[in-house]
């Protein structure tokens, strides 16, 4: 194995082992001893919005983020919005295997899911956005997905009354607040009000020792005693760091096309080649299809198919559903979101594009 990633794996593997040790060697009863080591491992989901780096989150710029999230009249061809590939109806994703952008066009990768994402360390399976402010530039000028330029979404968003209001309320010491930088700022706003707290696995974590069924702690005690745990940990159960998609075994071509090389076009270093952002795993049970290359479309077959490939072992049937089961315990209560009333077009507003 290549040698940055054997220490880091050595590294986080000795958390996990500690917390297992925990596990093994004292009598106290076992599920205190579970709930410490689950506590060592893992951190709730606060309750309260996080707040994000130089980005002051307020009632205005949330609601200015919200509408900006679900209009479609920011693609080029008025038809594709944020909520399109992110839906926050189906787990914060689309529908799967990969998002369909302008044109038809299908991009190369599963949509990742929205909520939450504030807590990931970086943002896209391969991480290459540092940040929601700056991932959210991204998909807006993509070919593939919504074609539009900076310049055309200034325009769109000048020719609207109602969003030269929205914005003058949430940037008030702007001399000219819509610039696109502040477009990114309130939709990062708005991502960050998107927490699903209160989990069972959450209520579990703060103390609640019936929070879980006999089986959701049998599967979180696989989880740490296993090694999932190490690398996937935090508050978000992953999204922490990265990892080989394929440490003992390499994944068949279909869940690991060849010519996406991860983490390696990020950084050109040969052992970043077919890393992976650590998959995220709160509301993992809402969002199929799963892995970057959105194939296989059970929740069991991915804890077959991960046990299998980064860690060398085969679990039985009983295993994978105890562990199927604790996966489920990382369901949390989504957001409730009105739809929002959108900002009238005018005769200034472009018009439909589906040119290429
Ligand atoms: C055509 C579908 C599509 C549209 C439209 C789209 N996205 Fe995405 N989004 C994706 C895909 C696919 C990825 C993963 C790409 C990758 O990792 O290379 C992604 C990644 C993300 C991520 C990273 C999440 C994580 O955990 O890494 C965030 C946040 C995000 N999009 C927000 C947005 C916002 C905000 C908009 C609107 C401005 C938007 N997306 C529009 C498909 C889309
Ligand atoms: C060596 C690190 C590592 C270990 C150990 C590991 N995973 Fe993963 N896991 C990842 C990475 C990286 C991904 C993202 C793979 C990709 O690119 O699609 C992932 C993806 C997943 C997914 C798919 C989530 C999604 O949204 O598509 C699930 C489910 C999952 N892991 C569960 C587990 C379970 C259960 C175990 C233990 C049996 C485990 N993992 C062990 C690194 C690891």
């Amino acid at each position: 194995m290549r040698k940055s990633v054997a220490r880091k794996l050595y590294i986080a593997a000795k958390l996990c082992v500690m917390a297992a040790g925990i596990l093994a060697s004292s009598t106290a009863g076992a599920d205190d001893d579970l709930m410490s080591a689950a506590r060592q491992i893992f951190k709730p989901i606060p309750s309260i919005v996080p707040a994000v780096k130089d980005n002051p989150i307020t009632h205005d710029k949330v609601a200015l983020g919200k509408a900006l999230f679900f209009d479609p009249r920011l693609s080029a061809s008025g038809v594709i919005s944020c909520n399109t590939c992110h839906n926050l109806g189906t787990g914060g994703a689309d529908a799967g295997p990969r998002s369909v952008g302008h044109r038809w066009q299908l991009g190369s990768r599963r949509a990742p899911t929205v909520y939450n994402a504030v807590f990931n360390v970086a943002q896209f399976w391969d991480g290459r956005a540092a940040d929601l402010k700056t991932q959210a530039a991204g998909p807006v000028q993509a070919s593939t997905e919504m074609n539009a330029t900076p310049a055309r979404l200034l325009n769109t968003l000048n020719s609207m009354t109602d969003y030269i209001v929205m914005f003058s309320k949430a940037f008030p010491n702007d001399a000219t607040p819509i610039t696109f930088d502040n477009f990114a700022k309130a939709i990062e706003a708005f991502e960050a009000t998107l927490i699903t707290p209160a989990a069972p696995f959450d209520q579990y974590l703060e103390g609640d020792a019936y929070a879980l069924s006999a089986q959701q702690k049998a599967g979180l005690k696989l989880f740490i005693e296993r090694g999932c745990s190490t690398c996937h940990n935090g508050i978000n159960v992953g999204g922490q760091d990265y990892f080989p998609f394929g440490v003992t075994e390499r994944p068949i071509t279909s869940l690991l096309p060849r010519d996406d090389k991860g983490r390696f076009a990020v950084t050109k270093v040969p052992s970043d080649e077919y890393v992976f952002r650590s998959a995220p795993l709160r509301n993992v049970a809402l969002r199929p299809p799963y892995f970057h290359s959105g194939q296989v479309w059970s929740l069991k077959q991915a804890v077959g198919v991960m046990s299998e490939i980064q860690l060398g072992a085969k679990l039985n049937d009983t295993e994978k559903d105890d562990i199927v089961a604790f996966l489920n315990s990382l369901t949390g209560q989504l957001p409730r979101i009105d739809y929002p009333i959108l900002p009238v077009r005018t005769d200034t507003t472009p018009k439909p594009s589906m040119d290429k």
